[in-house]
């Protein structure tokens, strides 16, 4: 398999090389991400030729399905989700290579006949005995899965064999190193691929360039020029029919732990010496066991937790997370959490992070926003009447881009000051589509470059950091506990205060 040693960043941004002939096998393949994310994905990538003809998708689930039956499903779901078929004559040559394996997870008979399925495959697709193995099963499931898998001897060889864990890896400190425990009994930590899908997505890849590939930014990326730093990550849907799953996760889990400590820990690492997989995460490793909640004595100091109430979305009315189905009625789940961050190390002591997160939000929003320290003197008169600082926001989506916010002097005669954005936006910039986060993922899996997929203690350092907090907010309490926002607005207003004692405020996207 080819194994990636010079710049698999480089590499991977330009998307140049063609994985070997493989097999991807998908544990949960009767679940909703393989039929919308994962094999529209893949089927993206082979209209795009950046697939071997050979490549071979064999899903697994439980239920009794035919090929046939399983490609049909596959067929909806790329028209459904991708980006359609393009040629009746391409889909038949991907569907030639779909398959599908009915098995138990925990029964070691289904794991034998699996892997002489696969070797079948190889001698029929030439696929030569790589294999990629992507749990997409129920989190609990994990631990046995790559059990099994390493008891039927399908992970031993370091080079062909990989194995995908999707989120969340763990529920806390503790079950994350178990977990940790397990997979590397089974598995070298060069086959374990923990995936997060923002880290597939273009703009989260572009922190890195834009960071590094700029002088003019660097100088000013530390506590004698930052004032604070917003990372928001705000959505607008709810749950989704996802209640088994989020009743147990909540924001801190379903969110935070992955999604904004990976825009945290791009943010504010230290250059990295290389490009290579292992230089970037020991840098992300770094900074993220430097930081810590503002305030363990006083939890309410550091962060904030808020459930939505019924309200109107766009012209609906949208009912109230308790109202849901399969929540509780009385739930104490959080679908919104905002926390204050420190970080000690030189670079950033004693500039606040505030990250927030929530579920029912009026708007969808992923961004990074840098706010600048103050001029030290003002000597213009500002139209607001404030002093306003500059402020670089990176945009990871919608409207993908990043603007500057700075003052200008507003035409006339007199001498008055008013905040502009200088605004870069990928779409009239590159006129083109970005690459979906899960391609970009699964070919770098294929082609087995690390860089975009988290390290064993990566994972257990940001836990460890949310720890205090899952506890607390896990404890059982009466429903009136956790503060609570109409869907269609913003944060509860315990969140609003985080931010107001310090002096300042949340950003109105
Ligand atoms: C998933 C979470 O990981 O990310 C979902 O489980 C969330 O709850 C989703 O909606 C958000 O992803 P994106 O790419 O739409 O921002």
């Amino acid at each position: 398999m080819v194994t990636m040693q010079e710049n698999p960043l480089r590499v991977g941004l330009q998307q140049d090389r063609i994985p070997e002939p493989q097999i991807l096998v998908i544990f949960g393949a009767s679940g909703d991400l393989t039929q919308r994310k994962l094999v529209p994905a893949l089927y993206q990538m082979r209209l795009e030729r950046k697939l071997p003809p050979e490549l071979t998708i064999v899903g697994v689930a439980r239920r009794d399905w035919s090929h046939d039956y399983f490609r049909d499903r596959m067929r909806e779901g790329i028209e459904q989700y991708g980006g359609g078929l393009g040629s009746e004559e391409t889909w038949k040559e991907f569907a030639q290579g779909l398959f599908y394996h009915s098995g138990n997870i925990d029964d070691p008979e289904s794991y034998k006949n699996l892997k002489s399925f696969l070797s079948e495959l190889d001698e029929k697709r030439g696929t030569r005995g790589n294999r990629v193995f992507y749990l997409s099963v129920a989190p609990r499931f994990f631990p046995e899965a790559a059990q099994q898998l390493g008891a039927a001897g399908m992970l031993k060889d370091p080079t062909s064999h990989r194995l995908v864990i999707e989120k969340p890896f763990g529920r806390d400190l503790s079950s994350a190193q178990r977990l940790n425990q397990v997979v590397r009994q089974v598995a070298s930590e060069e086959q374990i691929y923990r995936i997060d899908h923002y880290l597939g997505k273009e703009t989260v890849q572009n922190l890195l360039v834009f960071r590094f590939a700029n002088a003019i930014f660097e100088p000013l990326w530390n506590r004698q020029f930052v004032d604070h730093v917003q990372i928001t990550v705000a959505e607008k849907v709810g749950l989704e029919g996802r209640a088994g799953y989020y009743e147990t996760a909540g924001a801190l889990r379903d969110m935070v732990q992955n999604h904004l400590m990976q825009l945290f820990s791009l943010t504010t690492m230290e250059p990295p010496n290389s490009l290579d997989a292992d230089s970037i995460r020991n840098e992300k490793v770094k900074v993220v066991q430097a930081t810590h909640l503002a305030d363990l004595e006083n939890l309410e100091l550091s962060a904030v937790r808020g459930q939505y109430t019924r309200g109107w979305m766009d012209g609906k009315h949208v009912p109230a997370y308790r109202e849901e189905e399969g929540a509780d009625p009385n739930s104490t789940t959080p679908t919104y959490a905002a926390l204050k961050l420190f970080v000690d190390n030189w670079r950033w002591k004693g500039v606040p992070f505030y990250l927030r997160t929530g579920k029912r939000m009026p708007k969808k929003f992923t961004e990074i926003a840098i706010h600048f320290k103050e001029v030290p003197y003002m000597m213009f008169q500002s139209a607001a009447k404030q002093v306003n600082r500059n402020v670089l926001a990176m945009r990871i989506q919608p409207n993908e881009g990043i603007s500057m916010r700075f003052e200008v002097k507003t035409p006339g005669t007199s001498l008055r000051t008013r905040s502009v954005d200088m605004d870069f936006r990928y779409d009239t910039a590159f006129g083109q589509a970005n690459t979906d986060a899960y391609s970009r993922l699964l070919i770098d899996c294929m082609l087995g470059d690390q860089t975009l997929f988290t390290r064993g203690d990566e994972v257990e350092a940001s836990w460890r950091i949310l720890t205090p907090l899952l506890q607390a907010w896990d404890a059982p309490a009466p429903p009136e506990s956790i503060p609570l926002y109409e869907a269609g607005t913003w944060e509860p207003v315990e969140a609003e205060l985080l931010l107001n004692r310090d002096g300042r405020r949340w950003r109105r996207l």
